[in-house]
């Protein structure tokens, strides 16, 4: 199924990386040259999506001039991707769930695709686009085996059956307690979701964290439409997290033939200080 909307939800307020991010956007912090939320267009636009829509809030505008800025840079070359960017407001930060409901006039009724850039996805092909690859109706979430200790920042699957790479679910938990996780299987921010969604998210209680989960709609979803999980190639970095940006530009500058060099020298030197 064709698959040509991506929701950005951009409107999240970072305060793990404070100082620097009541300057700069989270989705703006760089590995390397370029900016988390680069890459997350770069696997979108891999996979086969046109039209980009950011669900953006007050102090996010560098977003907006990055990728007037990108476009310029394109103009005119061949190859240049076809896509379209929209820019709706989240007023204040209400939970994932809620992001995705700012989308809602934007999308009308077709299966839409959601990407939180601060999950950043190593992957010899797009992460998103293989998703939508095998996208058959039914919710979909890409899924990780995360360690037992870490259950409690991830939505959980009760996993009914699984296929090769996809699970059936037939429940999902919005960051249980370690006893009460029915697995290890965690969601990572990639969805392939129903317009259905909507409707649901609109009516939606407030959750974990006093915030609308889009876990909590899946959940809601599943006898109608379904949940699967799709469990990708590839490495996830956690660039929500100080460790998880370090570890992701430390990989990309290892990738990197031009850097890879100073990395060398990085680790024997501080080898020699062990
Ligand atoms: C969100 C989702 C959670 C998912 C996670 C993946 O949580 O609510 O289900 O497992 O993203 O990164 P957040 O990290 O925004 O708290």
């Amino acid at each position: 199924m064709k698959i040509r909307k991506v929701v950005f939800p951009v409107g999240g307020l970072g305060t793990r990386f404070h100082p620097i991010t009541r300057a700069i956007p989270k989705e703006m912090l760089g590995i390397i040259d370029k900016p988390l939320i680069h890459y997350a267009f770069e696997e979108a636009i891999a996979g086969g999506i046109e039209q980009f829509i950011f669900v953006t809030r007050q102090g996010k505008n560098s977003i907006e001039d990055y990728f007037d800025g990108m476009l310029l840079d394109y103009e005119g070359k061949s190859g240049a991707p076809k896509c379209s960017f929209c820019y709706v407001r989240q007023s204040e930060p209400r939970g994932l769930g809620h992001a995705v409901l700012c989308a809602k006039n934007l999308i009308n009724n077709e299966p839409f695709a959601v990407m939180c850039a601060d999950d950043f996805i190593y992957h010899p092909k797009s992460c998103i686009g293989e998703m939508i690859k095998h996208y058959d109706g039914a919710n979909m979430a890409a899924v990780m085996t995360v360690p037992r200790e870490d259950v409690s920042k991830y939505g959980i699957l009760d996993i009914e059956s699984e296929q090769g790479n996809i699970v059936k679910a037939k429940s999902v938990d919005e960051k249980p307690s370690i006893e009460a996780a029915k697995s290890n299987l965690a969601i990572v921010g990639r969805y392939v979701l129903s317009a259905d969604i909507f409707e649901v998210l609109e009516k939606l209680k407030p959750g974990v964290k006093g915030e609308i989960q889009l876990t909590d709609a899946l959940l809601e979803m599943i006898p109608s439409v379904g949940l699967v999980g799709f469990k990708f190639e590839g490495l996830r970095f956690d660039c929500g997290s100080k460790m998880g940006l370090l570890a992701a530009i430390l990989h990309m500058a290892n990738e990197d033939k031009s850097l890879s060099a100073v990395m060398d020298r990085f680790c024997r030197t501080h080898n020699t200080y062990k």
